[in-house]
């Protein structure tokens, strides 16, 4: 079955079907994220919160992005594949953001890369794409900035900063990204954005009226402990379930209920009796 791509994203904005991306870490996350219907997979550096432990996105590394999106790529056939470039993988020079793209698409294997940031990077998504490298955009609560922002809050409550997202999204979508994350944006405001680009938005804590929705693997799956924004709903709680199953087997291990014959292996008995 062939991938998910640009255009079949922008058909289905311009069909009114919405888009429903989640983030993948690893080849179980792809496999599980794929069959459940994912159209998109995201290896968000979120990774260096949910998965490496690190209390913020800003320390994740290119090699670290790398290892994590070769795993979801051999998990998904048909989702397409987005790579997030980690802090100062863009931001220091061109050559440095080309290369780094580069290298998610040639080695990792990605589709697609997004950055973060609006109107002040247009001119490297222009680059990026004139290279061939499709690039997502991600506006309003931008994660890498949190040092900058004071903190993760809401972007675009008043005249000034709503007017610079919506041109932010509308420089971006000049610029040739094929879809644009609006994060933790009024609701009001992701829907007039919406409306104002060709380019279908993925809204994470911005409403309904966004093109499509993004969340994060852990979140929604209750395996995150550290924290739970306002915007995310978790539909599982594996936490709870994980912890049970490792408990039952570390009691088991103790009492010796576990193994049982059936998980052992047999051997002739007259072998054993030859060896000393
Ligand atoms: O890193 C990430 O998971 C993200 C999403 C929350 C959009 O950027």
């Amino acid at each position: 079955m062939d991938r998910v791509t640009v255009s079949s994203l922008k058909e289905m904005k311009e069909a009114g079907q919405k888009i429903a991306m989640i983030t993948a870490y690893d080849y179980p996350s792809a496999l599980f994220a794929e069959e459940a219907g994912a159209e998109v997979l995201l290896v968000g550096d979120s990774l260096g919160m949910v998965v490496l432990g690190y209390d913020s996105t800003v320390p994740v590394t290119m090699e670290e992005m790398l290892h994590h999106v070769k795993a979801v790529v051999r998990g998904s056939k048909r989702s397409m594949v987005v790579a997030d470039m980690p802090f100062m993988s863009y931001q220091a020079s061109y050559t440095d953001a080309l290369y780094n793209a580069g290298r998610f698409l040639k080695e990792g294997g990605a589709q697609a890369v997004k950055l973060e940031g609006g109107g002040e990077i247009a001119e490297l998504v222009a680059k990026l794409v004139t290279a061939g490298i499709p690039v997502m955009g991600h506006i309003g609560l931008t994660p890498q900035s949190v040092n900058a922002l004071g903190g993760y809050k809401v972007q675009g409550k008043d005249l000034k900063t709503a007017q610079k997202l919506l041109d932010d999204a509308k420089a971006l979508a000049d610029a040739g990204a094929f879809a644009i994350v609006l994060e933790c944006v009024p609701a009001a405001l992701a829907a007039k954005i919406t409306e104002s680009i060709p380019i279908p938005t993925i809204g994470i804590g911005s409403g309904v009226n966004c093109d499509g929705q993004v969340l994060v693997y852990h979140d929604v799956l209750g395996m995150y402990p550290r924290m739970l924004p306002k915007f995310v709903k978790r539909y599982a709680d594996l936490s709870s379930l994980i912890k049970e199953a490792i408990r039952q087997y570390v009691q088991e291990v103790k009492e010796q209920q576990f193994p049982e014959e059936k998980h052992s292996f047999t051997m002739a008995l007259e072998i054993l009796e030859r060896i000393y």
